[in-house]
């Protein structure tokens, strides 16, 4: 595990929104992505005093470092994990890794963001393609759950699912899919009385998966806005 620098403070002037707990861990998988660093930030200014961030590589890319900087900037404790979520031994290493290595802190929430495009259209579907969509989305959810409420009562599970699992996505119907899985697992889970949402995100304009594949001018052109990262909470589509 790697830790990263801490410099800056928060103060809280309010409440937090989130009901981010100063005693509390937060795990974000897909944590080290685009809206995994948004996130991340949009946390510390909640309150969150200490998150792992975790992806497969367990680095951030190099077009990254300027959030990444800004997230270094708050006096949070970070932790930076290399876990496949897809691989149910991967995410109970970590979870008991983290618990144990950290005990002043407890676990108390995740955010689930961890996603990969393996696009083919319909006649070129293949298993591998869907096993790859759900690996992430699905099974990732799976597990982290399975971990994670086996030791912890959660105050909040956040599944990243997209508008793709309501309108379809041309050449993604693997990923389509699997976000719907993800909504589904949601509704199951808040049948159980959990603190689970899933969030069905329109396209991110200025940084992401969408903005990396041309999806923000193709849904454009249907008539669906995208969401900036750069307009004040709450965030509002445009
Ligand atoms: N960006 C958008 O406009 C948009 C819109 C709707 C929904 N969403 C959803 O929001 C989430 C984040 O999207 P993004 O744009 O931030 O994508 P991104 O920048 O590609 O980030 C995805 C992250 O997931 C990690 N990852 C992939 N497979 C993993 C696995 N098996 N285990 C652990 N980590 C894994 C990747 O790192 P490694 O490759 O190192 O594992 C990467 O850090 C996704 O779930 C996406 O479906 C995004």
């Amino acid at each position: 595990m790697q830790r990263a620098q801490h410099i800056g403070k928060v103060v809280l002037t309010q409440p937090s929104r989130m009901g981010c707990r100063a005693d509390g861990t937060y795990l974000l998988s897909g944590g080290l992505g685009a809206l995994g660093l948004v996130t991340a930030e949009m946390m510390a200014e909640e309150g969150a005093k200490s998150m792992v961030l975790l992806s497969r590589r367990g680095v951030v890319n190099h077009d990254l470092s300027e959030a990444w900087k800004r997230l270094e900037s708050f006096d949070i404790e970070i932790l930076i994990n290399a876990c496949d979520v897809a691989q149910s031994g991967e995410v109970e290493r970590l979870v008991t890794s983290v618990t144990q290595s950290y005990p002043s802190y407890t676990l108390r929430g995740f955010m689930h963001l961890a996603a990969v495009l393996d696009d083919a259209t319909l006649p070129k579907l293949t298993q591998k393609h869907l096993e790859s969509a759900y690996g992430a989305k699905v099974w990732g959810s799976r597990h982290l759950h399975m971990s994670l409420k086996s030791r912890v009562a959660l105050d909040f599970m956040v599944l990243f699912s997209s508008t793709s699992a309501l309108l379809g996505s041309p050449g993604q119907g693997n990923y389509s899919a699997a976000n719907a899985a993800l909504d589904a697992y949601a509704r199951y889970w808040k049948a159980m009385c959990e603190h689970v949402v899933s969030v069905q995100w329109g396209p991110w304009r200025e940084l992401g998966m969408a903005a990396q594949t041309g999806a923000v001018q193709r849904l454009k052109a249907q008539g669906l806005g995208s969401i900036s990262n750069t307009a004040p909470w709450p965030l509002q589509a445009i």
